[in-house]
């Protein structure tokens, strides 16, 4: 019924969206404001992401000028783009080798190539020429972003020699540091502020609406995989020297860019080699990362969630810099968590200028024994945010004091309290100290949660200053007229925020809690409560041992779910957003069912219509269980294509009804 409902709504909005359309452009004489025109093309933007499937190929949606079509259109990836785990020591280097000669029946030969640092990119070539060029994105989907990676000098757009009919290249775009340190020299010269570093600006390049913008950077790509079905290779090797014949740049072997190698000892030289030498290729990389060579080896061994088994990466060591730490300051977040930051004296680090370390907590702090106007050591690993991981006791002063933990709130003041077992600080005030406010209220609107575009920190901060919202429900108040009042708040974006607003009426159950902000609750434990309970006054009823008896819902988030409902606040503001129409309930008629009840499954090898990640969503949503690995306790086996014979043979070994793509979807719909 509901399905229904969408359906003819999509279809309504379609028509008259083209109506008006045609009205503007072609008759000169619209019937509509273009807020309201706005507003229609915003609500079919909106129902069309959550139901794909009635979407038409020729919507409005991909045609109207304007942000919508400035944008990169969503692909979803037949393969997803998963990531490699990473290791840092020889030692896991060798644990990982053991665990894939234990799996496989012959020893195996490993490919090292390089670690490019920068941006992953998916292209499909159809009868030798390049059709589409896919970034990695959330590794189901990416953006589509084909004319800019058309600019790229080394990406063939006709190929020559033997190529298959259609397949896909996965490699990396980057920045080679000459291009780069040119670019930055010109921006200096134009006063422009500088690039940060080359993986940073590759993917902003790669991101610009202006393709000629990508054409003058000088970026370059090396390929990594090849993905298609029926290919003839056996080998990864094979595959890379094979790519090169039509026209890719792939690595140099005379150069030791690539190599076969069979040994730990082996392996661990040609790390070491790159180790030492890397500063002299004209790009940089971040680490070595080894792969079984032979394609049937690959596929016995298969995938965990995020990595295949058949691959890893050894990450080179992080760069590390001496620097003073001039002052600690403390942030608080939106669950009141306070913590600790390290001012910095500038330091250059890797390519970035470092002014800030994260210094996590108190114990953090007691470890490193700071003192305030210590030399201290600090380090950028693969993530984001730099951190101290020394000082340097030889440089210390007499003068220089111990760095004493505060003890209230420097936002409002409150005596701050640190729970039993926990190494964060917490601001009780939940209701009174700003930055929590703000902060659930910017995790309310974020993407994941109720996604309401328009609106950022800065907005959410004036609007609070203003006494306008005090909490997330208060933004269902929010007028045109309080908003184009706003600094900086054109006509034009305050009817975009109002739109948005609109749309997240349109959020499913399962992320409107997960945008209530319940300490604990994250995506995942949303999704599972949501299924489990199908709406708000179902769980809010629910005694703890039935909290706790739901899949993965542990103590510590039953009592902080009791605790949120229990709240008088919380009830208010929840009531305020029932009463406008944000959806508190599972839509049980669309996709959800208790068909595979008991259900066990194992998803194995690569699908035609829908995704692995699709499938598993199938299974869960229809009530069934996704496991990783085939025991007693499977009941199927979704097999799709290229599956390990390994996994095959110990499904029919444990007599496990082994089923196709197709007859899994028949399963859930009947
Ligand atoms: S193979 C299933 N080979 O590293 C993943 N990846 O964390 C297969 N990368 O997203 C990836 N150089 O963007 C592979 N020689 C190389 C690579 C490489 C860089 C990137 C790639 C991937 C990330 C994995």
């Amino acid at each position: 019924m509901e399905r229904e409902r969408f359906k003819k709504r999509i279809a309504d909005l379609t028509e008259q969206i083209n109506r008006h359309n045609y009205l503007y452009y072609v008759k000169s004489a619209p019937e509509i404001s273009d807020y309201d025109f706005d507003m229609l093309l915003k609500e079919l933007e909106q129902l069309e992401k959550e139901h794909p499937e009635f979407a038409s190929p020729n919507s409005p949606t991909k045609r109207v000028g304007g942000d919508i079509t400035r944008k990169f259109e969503t692909v979803t990836h037949r393969y997803p783009m998963l990531s490699l785990s990473n290791t840092y020591s020889r030692e896991e280097i060798i644990d990982w080798e053991n665990r894939i000669k234990k799996l496989s029946e012959v020893p195996p030969a490993y490919v090292c190539e390089l670690k490019y640092d920068g941006v992953a990119i998916g292209m499909r070539y159809k009868n030798g020429e390049l059709v589409q060029a896919v970034t990695r994105g959330d590794g189901t989907a990416g953006e589509d972003i084909t004319t800019n990676v058309r600019t790229i000098k080394t990406v063939p757009l006709k190929l020559h020699g033997n190529y298959p009919d259609e397949f896909e290249i996965r490699g990396e775009i980057f920045f080679p540091v000459e291009n780069f340190n040119k670019v930055n020299q010109e921006r200096a010269a134009a006063g422009e502020p500088l690039f940060a570093n080359p993986r940073n600006s590759a993917s902003g390049t790669l991101k610009s609406q202006d393709s000629a913008v990508v054409a003058s950077r000088g970026l370059d790509c090396y390929l990594y995989g090849i993905y298609g079905e029926n290919l003839k290779f056996k080998s990864h090797s094979e595959a890379v020297n094979a790519a090169g014949s039509w026209g890719f740049k792939i690595p140099d072997t005379a150069k030791n860019m690539i190599a076969v190698r069979s040994s730990i000892d082996e392996i661990m030289d040609f790390i070491q080699y790159w180790e030492k030498n890397r500063s002299d290729l004209p790009f940089e990389i971040d680490g070595i990362v080894i792969k079984v060579d032979e394609y049937n080896q690959q596929n016995e061994l298969g995938f965990t969630a995020k990595s295949p088994r058949w691959a890893i990466a050894y990450k080179y060591k992080a760069e590390k810099v001496e620097t003073v730490l001039n002052e600690v300051t403390y942030q608080v977040g939106r669950t009141g968590a306070v913590t600790p930051v390290a001012n910095l004296q500038p330091v250059l680090l890797a390519g970035t200028t470092v002014k800030r370390a994260s210094l996590h907590n108190a114990d953090q702090i007691e470890k490193l024994d700071l003192h305030l106007g210590d030399f201290v050591y600090v380090e950028k690993g693969g993530e984001i945010i730099p951190k101290i991981v020394g000082v340097n006791l030889e440089k210390r002063k007499a003068s220089h004091g111990k760095i004493q933990f505060i003890e209230n709130c420097p936002e409002c003041g409150a005596a701050l309290v640190r729970r039993e077992g926990e190494a964060q600080h917490y601001c009780p005030n939940e209701y009174h100290c700003p930055p929590q406010i703000k902060g659930k209220i910017e995790h309310f609107i974020s993407r994941k949660a109720m996604n309401i575009e328009g609106l950022g920190p800065e907005t959410i901060d004036l609007l609070y200053n203003k006494g306008l919202i005090k909490n997330y429900a208060d933004l269902y108040d929010l007028t045109f007229e309080q908003l184009v009042e706003l600094d900086r708040m054109a006509d034009k974006s305050a009817s975009n925020v109002l739109l948005g607003i609109q749309a997240s009426k349109n959020i499913p159950f399962e992320r409107v809690l997960f945008a209530f902000g319940i300490r604990h609750v994250g995506e995942t434990v949303a999704k599972k409560l949501a299924r489990h309970f199908k709406s708000v006054d179902k769980l809010k009823a629910a005694g703890f041992d039935e909290l706790i008896s739901v899949d993965e819902i542990g103590e510590k988030i039953a009592v902080s779910i009791q605790q949120f409902f229990s709240d008088e606040k919380n009830e208010r503001i929840l009531e305020k957003l029932k009463s406008n129409g944000i959806c508190f309930e599972m839509d049980t008629t669309a996709e959800t069912s208790n068909t595979l009840q008991n259900q066990t499954f194992v998803i194995s090898g690569v699908f035609q219509k829908v995704s692995r990640e699709k499938l598993a969503e199938l299974i869960e949503t229809n009530g069934g269980k996704n496991t990783g690995s085939i025991s007693s306790k499977t009941n199927y086996l979704v097999a799709g294509e290229n599956m390990g014979p390994a996994k095959l043979a110990k499904a029919k070994q444990l007599g496990v009804k082994i089923i196709s793509e197709d007859e899994f979807l028949a399963m859930i719909s009947q």
